[in-house]
């Protein structure tokens, strides 16, 4: 089927690789003449398990091709994707501004019957809104050409976006047509195969369970870390408590790790925007504002514990930081915990010397050079000349380090944890004071 793709972020150009690697015919459009100008030389703009080989074969296989040309891609999907980003408008609601001059563009060019699928996660009420654009841009330009808004949410992960396209354990469609949902069903049918995967809903519910899905998601993870808040001031072991409730299959293991908050492109912004559309129904979303403040106060709790350990006096001292993404495998930076981390610090005179697996460039693209931020090439060399050490992610390659040595490195035998990958009885035959979150331990006075 031919498809075209608005927007190749992490959405859509995991989407237009994973259709293209099916067979289907997809052509993708971005504003950005730079990004499209580095896919066509092979350079991925992001990091994604499994993209760079999907994307560089369809590209020469000639099954997924890249342009800034509206009018191009326009004219070649029958089905066209907007995948643009939403982010979040001064007062926290989704900026449709991007979704909605994609709309106008497709109306602009379509000169036959086009089916819009919106990926983007939109507030309730957008399709309305895309198919008033698209009306009335028609109408504008005296042209009289049908077409369908269907709402198709996207549920992938970011470190997993690949194998969540190929593999999607629902596919959510919105949709009023019996004509659209047939050339959906066609569409997804490679990717449906083991057993019918396609909910097919009316619109609106699909546009909300997409917020739904997210909002449960980041809940999970705000009253994990409220409960390890208690733990700690319980003198309770969180991890047990996590152990001792993920074993009932209501509440399950996924999504119940405590930390120092959650971060990236979807969760703070979707609860933000869901929050905001609430009040605009005349309802106070209370769980999720509280889900909300949960996690910002979370965000600050390791800076928490360095100061107290410090007594405030840290000012001079050279932090060796593990992990920058906002979770593993992504170089995204994103709302990510240690940007919080990192800028506290710096308004205290520290210096971050900071490895992450793949989110170093995109790191130094943000901040930029400056004294007080050094980006060394592995681990080890993050401890180099540090006083103590902090783990903001939790990559894979953090989670066995070489104790001694970590001991021997820095000036301090000191470890501040945000993502409990270490045993604190470990910690301690090594002689190491460690910090976690709520494992009883972590305040001040309580040494191991
Ligand atoms: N990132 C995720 O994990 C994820 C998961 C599910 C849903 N979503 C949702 O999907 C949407 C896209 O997210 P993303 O992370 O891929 O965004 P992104 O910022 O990575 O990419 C968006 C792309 O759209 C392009 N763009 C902007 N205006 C355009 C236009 N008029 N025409 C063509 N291209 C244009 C940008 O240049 C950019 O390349 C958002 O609504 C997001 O909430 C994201």
């Amino acid at each position: 089927m031919k498809v075209t793709v608005f927007g190749i972020g992490y959405v859509g150009l995991v989407q237009a690789a994973v259709l293209a690697e099916v067979g289907h015919d997809v052509v993708c459009v971005d504003v950005d003449q730079n990004k499209v100008d580095n896919l066509k030389k092979g350079i991925i703009p992001i990091y994604e398990p499994g993209l760079t080989p999907l994307v560089t074969s369809n590209y020469e296989g000639g099954r997924v091709d890249f342009t800034t040309d509206a009018k191009r891609g326009v004219e070649h999907g029958e089905l066209i994707f907007i995948a643009v980003g939403t982010p979040p408008d001064e007062d926290g609601s989704a900026d449709l501004k991007y979704v909605l001059a994609v709309a106008k563009t497709i109306a602009t060019h379509m000169q036959k019957h086009k089916i819009i699928i919106n990926k983007s996660t939109v507030p309730v009420g957008t399709a309305d809104r895309v198919k008033a654009k698209v009306t009335e841009t028609l109408a504008e330009l005296e042209k009289s050409v049908t077409f369908d808004v269907v709402s198709n949410p996207e549920f992938l992960k970011e470190g997993a976006a690949v194998n969540d396209c190929m593999r999607p354990d629902r596919i959510v469609l919105g949709i009023e047509s019996e004509k659209a949902e047939k050339k959906l069903r066609e569409l997804y049918a490679p990717f449906n195969r083991n057993h019918d995967k396609v909910i097919i809903m009316d619109i609106r519910s699909a546009e909300l369970t997409k917020y739904a899905a997210n909002c449960m998601l980041a809940t999970k993870i705000s009253f994990m870390n409220e409960m390890a808040n208690l733990a700690e001031r319980f003198g309770a072991d969180i991890e047990n408590v996590r152990r001792g409730i993920g074993s009932d299959p209501r509440i399950g293991y996924q999504f119940i790790y405590p930390g120092c908050g959650y971060g990236g492109s979807c969760f703070p912004k979707d609860v933000q925007a869901l929050i905001r559309s609430a009040n605009q129904v005349g309802y106070e979303a209370k769980i999720l504002e509280s889900v909300e403040a949960v996690n910002y106060t979370q965000k600050e709790k390791l800076f928490e514990y360095i100061m107290s350990h410090f007594d405030g006096d840290i000012g001079g001292k050279t932090v060796a930081l593990w992990g920058l993404s906002f979770k593993p495998n992504t170089d995204d930076m994103r709302e990510a915990s240690s940007r919080v981390l990192m800028e506290l610090l710096w308004e205290k005179g520290v210096t971050v010397q900071a490895f992450d697996p793949e989110a170093m460039e995109e790191t130094q693209r943000i901040y930029g050079s400056r004294p007080d931020l050094k980006l060394v090439g592995t681990k080890e060399a993050a401890l180099d000349g540090a006083d103590f050490l902090v783990v903001c992610t939790e990559w894979q390659s953090f989670r066995a380090p070489d104790f001694d040595r970590i001991k021997e490195k820095l000036s301090l035998p000191l470890i501040f944890d945000g993502r409990n990958l270490y045993d604190p009885k470990i910690m301690s035959e090594y002689g190491l004071h460690y910090y976690a979150i709520g494992r009883g331990l972590s305040i001040k006075g309580q040494q191991l």
